[in-house]
């Protein structure tokens, strides 16, 4: 059954537009726990831009389900993941102008930095190590080569795409992909841009997803219902 793991930087932008102290991320993290979350997701981005030092210090007290940290390769932040010890730890690209990540990881362009960084994760005790992928067979390989043990597909293209010939055509290349992840011994991932709407024809199309990995629509909707139930009502999905 696929574990869904709550992203909750969304929670932490709107704290830190009003340079407040509320509401806690960490707080947030607690709800999506109590209403069926398997595991929480955060990333520490080199601006800071919504999640703080102090919320991961907290964040890795408080949460007891599955954490993953999600981060660049940057220097100082893989040391901060090494401290931490997550149980999965997810490299993502990262520039300082995005809104948000956009894309995957050209793993095949860094591929030395990434053979360089996955050993330092694993050898301070992080067990899983994932690469956030655009579905190409060429950055699947090379994630594995790299020394990854999961993949996360990247699902910005099936969310954002024009038309439901286009989501379908989008569907098939993300199965493609699980499968050739899955041949290869990668736990497979995925995230970005997933809702209540696009999801069950995710599910219908991508097998082998052990995880997936879902922010905003589950923030947006708790402004409207709560928390509670937007989890609740996202897990029913998931969980099927
Ligand atoms: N996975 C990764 C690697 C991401 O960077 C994000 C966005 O922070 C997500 C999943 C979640 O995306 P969304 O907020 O669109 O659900």
């Amino acid at each position: 059954m696929t574990d869904l793991l709550i992203n909750i930087d969304h929670v932490a932008t709107l704290r830190n537009a009003r340079r407040e102290s509320f509401p806690d991320p960490v707080q947030a993290a607690v709800l999506c726990e109590l209403a069926g979350a398997d595991g929480i997701v955060f990333h520490l981005r080199e601006d800071r831009r919504h999640i703080t030092d102090r919320d991961v210090r907290l964040l890795r007290e408080t949460v007891r389900g599955k954490l993953d940290f999600e981060l660049s390769t940057n220097t100082e932040i893989v040391q901060i993941c090494c401290e931490t010890r997550p149980d999965l730890a997810t490299l993502v690209p990262e520039r300082r102008e995005e809104v948000t990540t956009e894309g995957g990881l050209d793993v095949v362009g860094h591929r030395a930095r990434l053979r360089e960084t996955i050993p330092r994760l694993f050898d301070a005790g992080i067990r899983e190590v994932a690469l956030f992928v655009d579905p190409e067979p060429d950055q699947i390989e090379a994630a594995r080569e790299a020394g990854a043990n999961a993949i996360e597909l990247h699902t910005g293209d099936f969310a954002n795409a024009p038309t439901p010939e286009a989501r379908a055509a989008v569907g098939e290349r993300l199965a493609a992909a699980a499968r050739q992840a899955h041949t290869l011994g990668l736990s497979v991932h995925a995230g970005h841009g997933l809702d209540y709407a696009n999801y069950p024809l995710f599910r219908r199309l991508v097998p082998h997803v052990s995880e997936v990995s879902i922010g905003f629509a589950v923030i947006a909707r708790a402004v409207l219902v709560g928390l509670d139930r937007a989890v609740r009502d996202l897990r029913k999905l998931v969980k099927g």
